[in-house]
């Protein structure tokens, strides 16, 4: 039995918690929360072990799962480390680039399992098309949510954008070539909304919008390459496909049309979407990689990655940033 300690039981926590009772070898020690009312509400709902302080819950554990605020990440990542603990943290993977760069050290030194909770990698949509290769040119994004205060103690670049930083990074095999981009802060003194656009060596250019200050939801990533257009609806959990030659897959609806250099077929596709709790495979991921000796599926380097270039943008935002 993998021994494992939650540490914060907020929104997400609790998403945490549920999944780990749910998932075969592992065993849920307790938890630490040092908020009072969460943590009582946690211990009567749950009947899982609340711990008064965090070395006794560590002490305890083979595994953390840090799902506290991004400026605890690095003390609870850092004292984890050090006792030999595996570690799942939340995205983004620390507040700082100087925290990040610590922890991606002192895992290269200690050996132990890292993981960073990008869970859109696990998303159902993006799964369905793991298969499929991948060599956009132009890559759409949008993701916009409305406004919730969880989350602001950084801005929308590290809360939002950095999903689907990490999604670009894990398509895109190129170096970045240049960043442009542009925000305002609204409700909060950072970045409340923001477009950025990424240029690629390799010629690919991405264009990003995130907000929190949206009345509708959406988490849209479009993919075009030379031969077929990928949408990814995060949110909704569908892809499509349009091809300019017949699909392989099943469900697909083909139509052909005139075009200057003759007759096309464009072929439409939906391919099949695993029935996936998206948390819940990251989480047997991270436990699978730990019982099997093998890499985890999102490292401490690609959360450093993410949190670099989110970086690079918010410094590209500063001096452009427009306050409310
Ligand atoms: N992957 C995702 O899609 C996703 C979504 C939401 C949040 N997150 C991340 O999860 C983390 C938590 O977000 P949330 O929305 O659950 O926040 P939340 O505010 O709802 O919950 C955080 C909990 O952590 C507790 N806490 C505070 N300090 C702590 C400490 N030192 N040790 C342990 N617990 C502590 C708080 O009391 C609170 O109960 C953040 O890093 C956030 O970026 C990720």
């Amino acid at each position: 039995m993998l021994r494992i300690g939650v540490f914060g039981v907020g929104h997400l926590g609790k998403f945490h918690l549920n999944n780990w009772k749910e998932i075969p070898g592992v065993e849920l020690v307790g938890f630490y929360d040092p908020d009072d009312k969460t943590a009582n509400e946690v211990s009567e709902k749950y009947q899982i072990p609340r711990f008064s302080d965090p070395d006794s819950l560590m002490d305890d554990c083979d595994a953390i799962d840090v799902v506290a605020p991004t400026n605890f990440h690095f003390d609870l990542c850092e004292k984890a480390i050090k006792k030999g603990k595996h570690v799942f943290v939340e995205k983004p993977l620390a507040h700082t680039m100087e925290e990040a760069r610590q922890l991606v050290k002192l895992t290269a030194e200690s050996g132990i399992k890292f993981q960073v909770g990008h869970v859109e990698r696990f998303n159902p949509a993006f799964l369905s098309i793991k298969d499929i290769p991948l060599n956009p040119m132009f890559i759409e994004v949008h993701r916009l949510a409305q406004f919730n205060p969880r989350g602001t103690e950084v801005s929308v670049i590290l809360d939002l954008m950095i999903h689907d930083i990490d999604i670009i990074l894990s398509i895109v095999k190129s170096d970045i070539k240049n960043i442009s981009a542009s925000g305002v802060g609204v409700m909060t003194e950072t970045p409340d909304i923001a477009n950025v656009r990424i240029e690629f060596h390799n010629g690919c250019v991405a264009n990003l919008t995130s907000s929190r200050i949206s009345m509708k939801k959406m988490r849209k990533i479009r993919l075009f390459q030379k031969d077929s257009y990928i949408g990814i609806d995060f949110l909704n959990k569908k892809t499509e496909i349009i091809k300019l030659k017949e699909p392989q897959d099943s469900n697909v609806f083909a139509f052909d049309i005139e075009t200057p250099n003759g007759k096309k077929t464009i072929a439409m596709a939906s391919p099949v979407i695993p029935e996936v709790n998206a948390i819940k495979e990251e989480l047997t991921a991270f436990k699978n990689a730990i019982v099997n000796n093998t890499r985890t599926a999102v490292s401490e380097m690609d959360g450093l990655m993410a949190m670099d270039v989110a970086h690079q943008i918010l410094e590209k935002i500063g001096n452009n940033v427009i306050m409310q």
